[in-house]
């Protein structure tokens, strides 16, 4: 089988590519580059010793992805690709329709063009909105968003909903990410955010190695066991496989599915401070700031259905996802630069 990844050459589609590539499926990777960058494809290719395509071009490029998929006849697509930075949406809202939106389209209407029917979609736990209740099942109901990036994931949750009910032929898989951290054990690809970094572990990891001088802690009055947010962190490499296991499941030609991508855990940051403490060998320094605008006190998963349905339950614990992290950022202390 043929599997289109878009977005393959950033962190979570490197991560894919790599599970992918050992599960024996040809890889076609599109990539713009424009958050990543090319080494992360010759990574993918020294980890697993095999090949894989990769097309520069952007997925509004009409032309272009109706050419590749006319070249390479592709049974599935993982749609990774997308801008995903919150707060830059916020700033930036026609970037983000337009990109995330409108490539979308673009994509599907090639897909459509050139006979392929499968989808993979990059959701996110941020469809939930201030969760209804918690741990979050896949029947919690989908929330307000409270920023543009938000508001893409839904509405493309609902885009390629509407295309299945169009035309049942489309089989359509939305996976619900919660906090994706960690790094392939090689230390070979990992995340590398430009600027400085808006997520906890990147910057976490970057007060570790001295890069940064201290983690601002936002908000310690939430109503969780030490004040600080609590969140689902997924070790990447799990979630890589989460979607080989998405793609057995879209071959029995599933219609619509949902599933979440957790692992039922949740752990605050002072818990994640500490874990990455222990990993890095020397206490990371930390200064407790006013709460950060749009977050909530408490996001988990209930990942009950991807086990049931997918075959599929995460491996590794908060330790190894920070082991992997810093092994990452001290083999390479400026990311793929
Ligand atoms: P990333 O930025 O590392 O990867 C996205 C990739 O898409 C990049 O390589 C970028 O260059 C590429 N891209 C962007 N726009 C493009 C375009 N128009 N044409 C071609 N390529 C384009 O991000 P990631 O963390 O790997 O996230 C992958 C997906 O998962 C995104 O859709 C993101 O919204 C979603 N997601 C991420 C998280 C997270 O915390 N990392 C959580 C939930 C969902
Ligand atoms: N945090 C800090 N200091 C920082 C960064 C984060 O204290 O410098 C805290 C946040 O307040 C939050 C927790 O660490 O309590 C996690 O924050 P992240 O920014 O790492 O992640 P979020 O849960 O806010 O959001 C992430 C992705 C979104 C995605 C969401 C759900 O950034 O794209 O998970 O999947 F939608």
């Amino acid at each position: 089988m043929k599997i289109l990844v878009t977005g393959g050459a950033g962190y979570i589609g490197s991560h894919t590519c790599v599970e992918l590539l050992n599960a024996d499926y040809e890889v076609v990777v599109v990539d713009n580059l424009y958050n990543s960058s090319e080494k992360s494809i010759d990574r993918i290719k020294e980890i697993t010793g095999k090949d894989l395509t990769f097309y520069e071009a952007d997925i509004l490029d009409a032309d272009k992805m109706n050419e590749i998929f006319a070249n390479e006849k592709v049974d599935c697509v993982i749609h990774f690709a997308g801008l995903k930075a919150v707060g830059e949406s916020v700033a930036k809202p026609l970037e983000y329709y337009k990109n995330n939106i409108n490539g979308t389209l673009v994509l599907c209407e090639a897909m459509r063009n050139n006979g392929c029917k499968n989808i993979i979609f990059s959701s996110s736990a941020t469809v939930y909105g201030d969760p209804a209740f918690i741990p979050i099942t896949e029947q919690c109901p989908k929330g307000t968003p409270t920023n543009p990036y938000g508001w893409t994931k839904h509405m493309i949750e609902q885009i390629l909903t509407d295309f299945h009910t169009a035309d049942p032929e489309w089989n359509v898989i939305l996976l619900r990410y919660f906090n994706p951290i960690g790094a392939h054990k090689s230390g070979l690809i990992g995340e590398d955010p430009k600027g400085i970094p808006n997520n906890l572990l990147p910057y976490v990891a970057q007060v570790a190695i001295g890069k940064l001088p201290c983690l601002g802690v936002f908000g310690d009055d939430y109503d969780t066991h030490d004040g600080t947010g609590v969140r689902d962190y997924i070790h990447v490499v799990d979630l890589a496989n989460g979607h080989v296991k998405a793609i057995n499941k879209i071959k029995e030609n599933p219609g619509v599915k949902v599933y979440n991508l957790g692992t039922g855990n949740g752990y605050s940051v002072l818990d994640v401070v500490k874990a990455f403490s222990k990993a890095c060998g020397h206490d990371v320094p930390y200064q407790i700031k006013p709460r950060r605008p749009g977050d909530i006190a408490t996001c988990y998963s209930d990942a009950t259905l991807a086990k049931e349905e997918l075959g599929w339950e995460a491996q590794y614990g908060i330790d190894e996802m920070c082991e992997d992290s810093w092994r990452w950022q001290s083999m390479n202390p400026n990311g793929y630069n």
